[in-house]
């Protein structure tokens, strides 16, 4: 009688492994019969009456094995089958078919606008310096020769961290300069694109945060002609061919002679008289001749050496391209805005 019962359990367990299934229903009806709740293995379990009970233990054992068996099966026959479906699916493909969209990301115009800038420069032989969003106040401002009481240090301009008086959220990519040339010597040729803070009211023209891209040549000899020479072949590349500069007398801390430069628009259109209020020109970026105490501050000797730095802000020029009314815009990162502007690089 034991031995019968010991039989069928061997047989059920044979039957298992020799179950092959090609489709989901089978699968299915594989499950039914060996995992299901009146599965063909639990009426086996029910026979451990019958058996004596010094062979209890082995049966036991016996039927653990057939029902991991099952289980182990099940998995194996599952994965086979749902490869088969892949198969099938491949098999299917009409390769024919018009390919479906492809979501295509697209760059944000501040990235657009920055990297046309550093393209330009970067083909007239000025490399890339990027550095630190949080400066301490000797690279942000005494470096740069702005004074301890300088109005742009107070805190109605300036974010510093939290209780403390001598670290910032970098008002300007000037910084750069400093950190560049506490750690180069010259010849130094450049830029540095990145992101400044100012502690401005948010509105449709300004914003706490924005994007500056800095230059800076130091060598022996560069005049303030080598700036402008640099800089109107920025503009022409920039704004094309035909374009007009003119520079204006200004002041930074941090140069001297300082200068501001607009670009020719004209007042023919609307949108021109709007953007240059009026006049015809549109401001876009401030320089000068590296004041020679910067140089001295950066250990770098300003009888040898001497150089140019601009600072080109980058939201104006992006609003100005694109016809971008609201600055906050640049900032929502709204998908709607966002992935209307497309790019070469
Ligand atoms: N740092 C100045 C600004 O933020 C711009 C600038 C850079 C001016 C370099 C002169 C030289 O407005």
């Amino acid at each position: 009688m034991a031995d019968a019962i010991f039989q069928k359990a061997e047989e059920t367990k044979q039957k298992i492994l020799d179950t092959e299934v090609t489709t989901a229903e089978q699968l299915e009806a594989f499950r039914i019969q060996y995992l299901g709740t009146k599965n063909q293995i639990k009426p086996l379990f029910a026979e451990m009456r019958n058996i004596p009970n010094e062979r209890k233990k082995e049966y036991g054992q016996l039927l653990n094995d057939v029902k991991q068996t099952a289980e182990q099966k099940f998995d194996s026959l599952k994965a086979a089958v749902a490869g088969d479906v892949t198969q099938q699916t491949v098999a299917d493909i009409d390769m024919t078919a018009p390919p479906g969209e492809l979501m295509v990301g697209s760059r944000h115009p501040v990235s657009i606008v920055m990297n046309r800038i550093i393209n330009i420069f970067t083909k007239i032989g000025f490399t890339v310096a990027e550095d630190r969003e949080i400066e301490d106040d000797w690279h942000n401002f005494t470096a740069m020769n702005t004074p301890e009481d300088h109005p742009a240090r107070d805190m109605q301009d300036t974010f510093y961290l939290k209780d403390s008086t001598t670290h910032l959220l970098r008002t300007h990519t000037s910084s750069v300069q400093a950190r560049v040339m506490t750690s180069q010597k010259p010849p130094i040729r450049i830029i540095a694109p990145g992101r400044v803070y100012r502690n401005e009211t948010i509105s449709a023209r300004s914003h706490c945060q924005f994007h500056q891209v800095e230059g800076l040549y130091v060598d022996e000899k560069v005049s303030f002609a080598d700036m402008k020479q640099t800089l109107d072949y920025f503009a022409r590349e920039m704004y094309g061919p035909e374009t007009k500069i003119r520079l204006r007398p200004s002041f930074f801390p941090f140069t001297e002679p300082s200068a501001e430069m607009d670009v020719w628009m004209g007042t023919k259109t609307e949108e021109a008289k709007k953007l240059t209020k009026g006049t015809g020109w549109l401001e876009v970026l401030g320089c000068g001749i590296v004041d020679p105490n910067v140089l001295e501050n950066c250990n770098i000797d300003s009888d040898k050496y001497s150089g140019f730095a601009f600072g080109i802000g980058i939201e104006r020029s992006a609003m100005q391209k694109y016809g971008i009314s609201d600055i906050r815009m640049i900032f929502e990162n709204d998908i709607r805005f966002i992935s209307q502007f497309r790019s070469e690089i």
